[in-house]
This record gives C-alpha cells, sequence and structure tokens, in this order.
C-alpha cells in the first residue's frame, strides 16, 4: 500500500493565496501520483474565530472548487469536507483528554491570534485547534503531512500525542512527519517581506481570485531596498528575495538562473516579470473556478462522496481508538 498523505487548509477567506498554493497545495497536487492522499477543507478549524454562516457555507464551497482547480482531482485523492465526518470531532475529544493545559497553551499560532483578537475574548476552541488538527492527522494514519513552515509546531505536537497515546494504550497512530518544502515554505508579505503572507494583511497578500489588476499593482508596489542589484539574500534583502521566489515557482527557472537573467537590470524589471507569471497562473485557473462553481450540486455531490471515502477509514482508527481506551462497543 502507498503511504498515506493528509493535509488540511481552512475556508476562511474568499480565496487562497500564492502563500497557501506555493506553501502547500503545489505540494498536496503532486503528491497525488505516489501516494495515498486525503485533502480537506478544515471548516471546524474556521469556527474558532467569529463568522459569518452564509460566507462559511460558500467559502467552503469555493475553497472546493480552487483546489480541484489547482489539482486535487477527486478520482485520485479523497477530498472532503471536514464537518462532514464527525469522527474528527471524536477523536479530537480523547486526544484532548491527554493533553496538558501547559502543552496546548504553548503553540504560538494560539498566542498569535489570542493576542490579535484579545486574549480575553479568545475562545476554547482556538486554544485546543492543535488538538483537532492532531485528531485530523492521526485518524487517516498519515505517514507524511504537506504544509507551510508555519504548521510546523502543530505537527510535533501531533507527534507528541500519538507517542503518548501510543505508549499508554498500546500502538494505535502511525507518527506523522512535516511534509515541508523549504523553498516555498514560508512566503512573505509583499509590504512587510519579514512577515509571512498572510489575509490579516490586504495589501501584502497576493489572492489567485482577485482581480488580475489588483494582482499587478500589489506586486509592482512590493517594497524591496534601496540598493539596486538583484540578488537572492532572504536575510539583508527580503523583498527581493521573496519576489525570485515567487518568480521562480511561477516559472520553473531556478532562483540562480533568475538573478543571472537579472544582471544589469532593474528591480522595476523583477516585479515586471515576476507579475506576468503569477497573472499566467492565475488566469486559467480564476477560469476553471468559476466553471466549476457553475455548477454548485456537482460540487456538493462531489463533496459527499469524498466524505463517505473519508467516513470508511476515520470510523475504523475511532473504532480501534474506543477499544483501546474501554469504551464498550455495542
Ligand atoms: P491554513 O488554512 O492557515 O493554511 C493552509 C496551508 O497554507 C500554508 N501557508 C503558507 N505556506 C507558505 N507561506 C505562507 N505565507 C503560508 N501561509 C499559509 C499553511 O502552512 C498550510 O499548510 N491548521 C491548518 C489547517 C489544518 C491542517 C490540519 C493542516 C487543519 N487540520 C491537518 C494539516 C493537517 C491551517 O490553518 O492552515
Amino acid at each position: 500500500m502507498n503511504p498515506r498523505v493528509l493535509s488540511g487548509i481552512q475556508p476562511t477567506s474568499d480565496s487562497f493565496h500564492i502563500g497557501n498554493h506555493l506553501g502547500a497545495l503545489q505540494n498536496w497536487v503532486s503528491m497525488q501520483s505516489e501516494f495515498e492522499c486525503f485533502y480537506f477543507i478544515a471548516d471546524l478549524h474556521a469556527i474558532t474565530v467569529e463568522q459569518d454562516p452564509a460566507q462559511l457555507n460558500q467559502r467552503t464551497l469555493l475553497a472546493y472548487a480552487q483546489l480541484v482547480a489547482l489539482g486535487v482531482d477527486p478520482k485520485k485523492s479523497v477530498l472532503f469536507v471536514q464537518s462532514q465526518v464527525p469522527e474528527h470531532a471524536q477523536l479530537m475529544w480523547v486526544m484532548s483528554c491527554i493533553t496538558g493545559i501547559g502543552e496546548a497553551n504553548r503553540m504560538t499560532q494560539f498566542k498569535d491570534k489570542a493576542a490579535k483578537g484579545g486574549s480575553s475574548s479568545a475562545s476554547v476552541g482556538l486554544l485546543t485547534y492543535p488538538i483537532l488538527q492532531a485528531a485530523d492527522i492521526l485518524l487517516y494514519q498519515a505517514d507524511a503531512v504537506p504544509v507551510g513552515e508555519d504548521q510546523r509546531q502543530h505537527l510535533e505536537l501531533t507527534r507528541d500525542l500519538a507517542t503518548r497515546f501510543n505508549g499508554r494504550f498500546g500502538d494505535t497512530f502511525t507518527l506523522p512527519k512535516p511534509h515541508i518544502v523549504k523553498a516555498t515554505a514560508k512566503i512573505q508579505d509583499l509590504q512587510d517581506p519579514t512577515a509571512k503572507m498572510s489575509k490579516s494583511s490586504p495589501s501584502g497578500c497576493i489572492n489567485l481570485l482577485d482581480p488580475l489588476k489588483t494582482t499587478e499593482k500589489k506586486i509592482k508596489s512590493a517594497v524591496t531596498d534601496s540598493d539596486s542589484v538583484v540578488a537572492f539574500d532572504p536575510a539583508n534583502k527580503a523583498g527581493v528575495s521573496n519576489l525570485l521566489t515567487i518568480l521562480s515557482a511561477y516559472t520553473g527557472n531556478t532562483v540562480d538562473e533568475l538573478v543571472d537573467s537579472f544582471a544589469g537590470r532593474m528591480y522595476g524589471d523583477l516585479k515586471k516579470e515576476t507579475a506576468g507569471a503569477v497573472l499566467a497562473f492565475a488566469e486559467p485557473f480564476q477560469t476553471t473556478v468559476n466553471e466549476l462553481l457553475s455548477d454548485k450540486a456537482q460540487l456538493q455531490r462531489d463533496m459527499n462522496i469524498g466524505a463517505e471515502q473519508a467516513r470508511e477509514v476515520a470510523s475504523q482508527t475511532l473504532a480501534a481508538v474506543y477499544a483501546k481506551i474501554g469504551f464498550n462497543a455495542s
């Protein structure tokens, strides 16, 4: 049997951004040929912060369409919506009972998100979010989890919890490894290239579904530096290096080849070529997404099939877990 892969993405925006795409989703697509893949839209995670119900519903559909348009093929992979597979929440409860409060408190994403919203208003769900993520992964006995750098700590917690459970109750879970591709593991914000690109900073974030003119404008106003030499040096030339990383990812040229090609040329040329490469990807992507969204009933049917396939695997793991911890099976 092929090794298993699992990953998820939150439906918390009207578009995936190129950090999602280059850091994680392009690897989801390429891993389909070698692995048995389970990919899902993490709508349970999306309600850890306040959300609008109609918008969540719409964004979930949109996330599904975007994943298919990027090349996640529901015939090759199991593609599903998390809330349609109740085993995620069920296993999460079990895992939360072997997680220390201090352990959950140490998660840096929780600290960041709680600080942004004011820590007194942070929900218990936001605190326990990484335990749900561990349950997501362990349910499918995943060997590898393709994600960006920001998810590394959650993967470490997942491994710790799996090891603890296996130690207490006997071998049950596969220990998953993060699959993080260094070159694109952290795409930076265009306006503050020392920070990770994220939807919370709209002017520094390139959304795949943004109007093409907006994307072009954002790239052309990307922050660079007062030097004028195009060189790859993330520590000292974060903005230029980020643009080179993006250009390399969307053209297939290596960063070294690109640096050579920009010898004696200006930052304006780098921005122009980067914008051209991103738009060449975004334009046909947008067309495919719109085509898929024109038949929402079909998308919903495909989602239902994905959920059934996921449940076949998830229910087996949950049954094994319940038996191990001593719940009376029927
Ligand atoms: P999410 O929805 O925030 O992001 C989806 C994926 O995109 C990656 N990513 C980036 N990669 C590189 N550069 C960036 N600037 C950048 N921004 C985001 C993320 O690392 C992620 O891989 N907790 C997860 C969702 C999740 C999950 C899981 C992932 C829930 N359960 C189980 C893996 C396995 C999250 O919020 O990702």
